[in-house]
């Protein structure tokens, strides 16, 4: 397939901005316009799965690799508040040779982009062999999660979640990840209406959230793509980036990390921020930025006052935030400044802001921004 840059100057950049049609497209796919609650003529969400695997459902193990496995958190957050299914994320490269004690009624979900990645394959193959042979209640339940249904895990389990983002070019992963957070959305909201666990009010009114995160994408692009991309310029000389985030954000201060080690070579730590106290805090100094998520909900509070602690210690505070109920800028040095939405919904937001600033940072600096040193798309070996 020929892809273009169409005008940009990297790709990576290009598939920041296709993030809003992305998410579009999996709404398409994965909801029901005509579903209302009360209605039990048609469902809210069609994955296309096969329902045994939702039967007498236990527990989930998530098995993935990098930017895969931040999905994964964010989904094990979705899975557990949502449909209080017990679940654990593993890197597939641990659990394939320790994985957790054999039990009943487990589904395991594969998460890959690429559907290529050795260690998630093998991890995958690995827990349906261990079961085969073994009574009902213990056999295998395989689930992928990917952007490509063609791939080796497209054809290794017969159950998979499209994430529909269209071909990936930059290494960093930008768009799929975006993608892979919907599709947790959709089977965490999928479960929760068959286990009855949340009223369908509240399931429409999630789904009405995330028909509204497309023109929120776009929201931030435009009016934060300039301020950030001037802030890039204050870090020539920065060696070490702090993000913290707490509760359904905590993944994606992980995941901000991630983006910027990837491409600008910048050491950056992802932290809960309530255990920055346990260490971390001994690296701050006015030469450490911190970037905290403050996203309104159930630890918005918490995570101001672990930044104002950072903020103490001379660090410069970067707050991803909407402004609204306390002066943003009196806490924090430079905001990023992202709508207000249900604390739930708020993770596809807050990454936003978090990619362009990783990618503007490495720009600068002059980087291979779609093929940074070292790293590869898909890593087919183990
Ligand atoms: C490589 C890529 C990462 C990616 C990881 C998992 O390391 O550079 O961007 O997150 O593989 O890839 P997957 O295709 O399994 O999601």
């Amino acid at each position: 397939v020929l892809v273009e840059k169409q005008g940009f100057r990297h790709f990576m950049h290009k598939e920041i901005y296709e993030q809003p049609a992305v998410v579009r497209t999996c709404l398409e796919a994965y909801f029901n316009r005509e579903w209302q609650p009360g209605d039990n003529q048609v469902a809210p969400i069609n994955l296309g799965i096969n329902p045994e695997l939702y039967t007498d459902l236990q527990q989930i193990e998530i098995l993935a690799c990098g930017t895969s496995w931040h999905a994964g958190l964010v989904g094990k957050y979705l899975l557990e508040q949502l449909a209080g299914i017990p679940t654990s994320v593993n890197y597939a490269s641990e659990y394939r040779y320790a994985p957790a004690p054999l039990r009943p009624y487990t589904l395991a979900i594969g998460i890959s982009q690429s559907g290529e990645t050795a260690d998630t394959l093998a991890a995958l193959a690995m827990e349906n062999q261990r079961r085969t042979g073994l009574s009902a209640a213990y056999q295998a339940r395989l689930l992928g999660i990917t952007n490509r249904p063609e791939s080796s895990l497209g054809n290794l389990v017969a159950d998979i979640i499209n994430t529909h983002a269209g071909i990936e070019i930059g290494v960093a992963a930008t768009k799929t990840f975006v993608a892979q957070l919907m599709a947790f959305y959709s089977l965490a909201l999928d479960l929760a209406y068959r286990r009855k666990t949340l009223p369908e009010a509240r399931i429409e009114e999630i789904i009405q959230g995330l028909r509204q995160l497309p023109v929120q994408i776009e929201q931030v692009l435009s009016s934060q793509e300039g301020s950030i991309e001037e802030l890039a310029h204050e870090f020539a000389e920065t060696q070490d980036f702090i993000f913290l985030g707490r509760g359904i954000n905590f993944p994606i201060a992980l995941e901000g990390a991630l983006k910027l080690k990837e491409i600008s070579y910048i050491h950056a730590e992802g932290y809960p921020a309530g255990e920055m106290k346990h260490g971390p805090i001994a690296l701050l100094d006015a030469k450490v930025p911190v970037v905290a998520i403050a996203m309104p909900g159930t630890v918005y509070e918490k995570v101001i006052s672990n930044a104002q602690e950072a903020k103490a210690r001379d660090a410069r505070l970067i707050g991803v935030t909407p402004q609204n109920g306390f002066d943003a800028a009196e806490i924090f040095n430079d905001v990023l400044q992202v709508p207000v939405v249900d604390e739930l919904l708020s993770p596809i937001l807050a990454v936003i802001p978090l990619q362009l600033l990783a990618y503007h940072i490495a720009a600068r600096r002059g980087l291979d921004v779609d093929q940074p040193r070292n790293l590869a798309k898909s890593v087919t070996v183990e």
